[in-house]
């Protein structure tokens, strides 16, 4: 077993895992913030992306000890102080970019980093930064849409609108 001090959505943390505990398994099992999904485990679906010192990782991509030090954000952290959703999430439901959810907090997480570096992405950039999130029920159209109702939102500090098509 092994110490492990990091900080989850701006509290600090310190827990006991096993050296083998992913990631993921210690925000869901340890720490209860079961918005960080499992799809895979093995680095495909992208269901249980976070944002680690604020870049999207995989979260079942990396054992639970090398989070020492880090400062992460899961889907729970990122309303803003008066909880109100975030624009993405606003944008994910006021586009129906989700059906079952269960990709959707990895989609938002991801969505977040892509606008971060993307602020004004291309069509193909947007395909590209969310190519590692797998959904099974939207066919990403609606995703995309999203994705430019939150780039709106976020670029220009207004509400969220749906696309004018909607
Ligand atoms: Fe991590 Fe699928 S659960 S990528
Ligand atoms: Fe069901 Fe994406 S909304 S997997």
């Amino acid at each position: 077993m092994a110490l492990v001090s990091f900080s989850v959505n701006g509290s600090a943390v310190e827990i006991d895992v096993e050296d083998r505990t992913l990631l993921v398994d210690a925000l869901r099992d340890t720490l209860q913030l079961t918005g960080t999904h499992v799809g895979c485990d093995t680095s495909q679906c992208g269901c249980c992306t976070i944002l680690l010192n604020g870049d999207a990782v995989k979260s079942c991509t990396m054992l639970a000890v090398q989070a020492e030090g880090v400062e992460i954000t899961t889907i729970e952290g990122i309303a803003t102080d008066d909880d109100q959703l975030h624009p993405v999430q606003t944008a994910f439901s006021i586009c129906h970019g989700l059906q079952c959810g269960y990709c959707t907090p990895g989609m938002v997480i991801a969505t977040i980093d892509l606008l971060k570096r993307h602020p004004h992405p291309t069509d193909e950039q947007i395909r590209d930064g969310l190519s590692g999130n797998l959904c099974r029920c939207t066919g990403y159209l609606n995703i995309e849409s999203a994705v430019r109702a939150a780039e709106v939102a976020l670029a220009n500090g207004v509400p969220v609108e749906p696309p004018a098509a909607q």
